[in-house]
């Protein structure tokens, strides 16, 4: 184990009723308050009318930017920046998913930088200062409601990158299961791949002695697996969503990454093909971690040979640690074909015509992935595989 240093200031207020905690949490910050959203399921859903009546009972001045798009946008960015900028705002509200997360983010630090916000994304410069900001997730899924990170795709050059800064921790984060209810069963689905794959992303690796960390991964993944398939069949449940919502954030707010580094090649060759074709995040990973897996197998197949045992209960007697991880890993994707994720690129009409700018999009820094090294042959190759 590395030495290593945690720190995470965000509050997390979890639980019915947590969204009353607003009226005490934003007169800390100021009265003028950006409020960012997205397409219109909070107004469906009835959450718009509950944070607008809680935000008029403090006095707030309440100024909007809604349509956050999923894989959000740099022009929403600079269209929140521009708000920010005009209007004086004091505090943003992010009331979404981690599309709205994401995009308040970067507002928050766009509004306080001169140049354009994408200098901050492409990391032309770093963060220094943010706008303070807190959060209402409404889907579990990314972990951005309690980590520093931020993705923005520009949708003009099909270039999407992360970017994360120690300023860009939302300083609160609400997290009530009752607002993931209306999450429908395909983006329940896809919330439920990336909390896997984060927690995948964290399981590979070649440091020694992380016994502690190896087993907060696997209990991870077990509860995940066990709840999923019941809070599919009974969206509105809420002990379901509270435990898978607890699970999303506890997979990326730094908690599992104590002490090594993740590998996290398979979220840079899936935002590439998002970048390209606007598919779904958690769809695309499905798709593309399992063959991600395969690949590298050999580099580690002992680490492997542990996931299939602790996670997916392979009998490993008489097979080589090679066969019992490639039977892990064939079982991690039955779970995901079980339900309803995407296996095949062919799902969301992508062919082998842009293979090619795809590999680019994810080698634009040069090789890539922790556990291993990845070139362009190697991305090619994931990529042809996942048609
Ligand atoms: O836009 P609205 O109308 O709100 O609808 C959204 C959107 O269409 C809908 N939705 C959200 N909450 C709902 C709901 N519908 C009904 N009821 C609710 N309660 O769900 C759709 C998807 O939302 P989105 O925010 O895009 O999903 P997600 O949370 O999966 O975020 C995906 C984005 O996060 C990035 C991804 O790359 C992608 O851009 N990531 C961010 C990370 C981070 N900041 O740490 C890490 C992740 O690995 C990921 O890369
Ligand atoms: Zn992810």
């Amino acid at each position: 184990m590395q030495n290593f240093m945690y720190w995470n200031p965000t509050k997390l207020l979890f639980g019915k009723g947590q969204l009353e905690t607003l009226k005490n949490e934003i007169p800390q910050y100021g009265e003028k308050v950006l409020l960012v959203y997205g397409g219109g399921s909070i107004k469906r859903n009835g959450l718009y009318d509950q944070v607008k009546k809680l935000l008029n009972e403090i006095d707030a001045c309440v100024f909007e930017l809604s349509g956050v798009e999923p894989n959000p946008k740099i022009s929403s960015v600079r269209e929140g920046v521009e708000i920010c900028k005009r209007e004086g705002i004091e505090f943003l509200l992010a009331v979404g998913g981690g599309s709205v997360i994401d995009c308040t983010k970067a507002i928050a630090a766009g509004a306080i930088y001169e140049g354009d916000a994408w200098d901050l994304v492409t990391k032309k410069t770093m963060a220094k200062k943010a706008l303070p900001f807190g959060t209402i997730l409404t889907l579990a899924a990314t972990g951005s409601e309690m980590n520093a990170g931020s993705v923005i795709t520009n949708w003009e050059t099909n270039e999407k990158y992360g970017w994360g800064s120690p300023v860009a921790f939302p300083k609160f984060s609400i997290l009530d299961p009752v607002n993931t209810f209306t999450v429908p069963k395909d983006q329940t689905v896809y919330g439920i791949v990336d909390i896997m794959s984060h927690v995948l992303e964290h399981y590979f690796h070649h440091e020694e002695n992380t016994i502690l960390q190896d087993r907060m991964c696997e209990s991870l993944l077990i509860t995940v697996m066990e709840t999923a398939p019941k809070l599919l069949k009974e969206l509105d449940n809420y002990d379901h969503r509270a435990t898978i919502l607890y699970n999303g954030t506890m997979a990326l707010n730094g908690m599992l990454s104590m002490g090594y580094r993740g590998d996290w090649a398979t979220h840079n060759i899936e935002h590439a093909v998002s970048a390209v074709y606007d598919i779904p995040h958690g769809g695309g990973l499905a798709i593309l971690f399992p063959n991600w897996m395969k690949h590298v197998l050999k580099e580690k197949p002992d680490r492997f040979k542990q996931l299939a045992v602790r996670v997916f209960g392979v009998e490993a007697k008489g097979k080589s640690d090679e066969e019992a991880g490639l039977e892990g890993i064939e079982k991690l994707r039955d779970f995901w074909n079980s339900i309803g994720a995407p296996s095949r690129l062919a799902h969301y009409h992508i062919d082998d015509s842009k293979i090619a700018l795809m590999t680019d999009r994810a080698m634009v820094n040069g090789e890539f992935g922790n556990f291993k090294k990845l070139n362009r042959y190697d991305v090619e190759a994931i990529y042809q595989a996942s048609l």
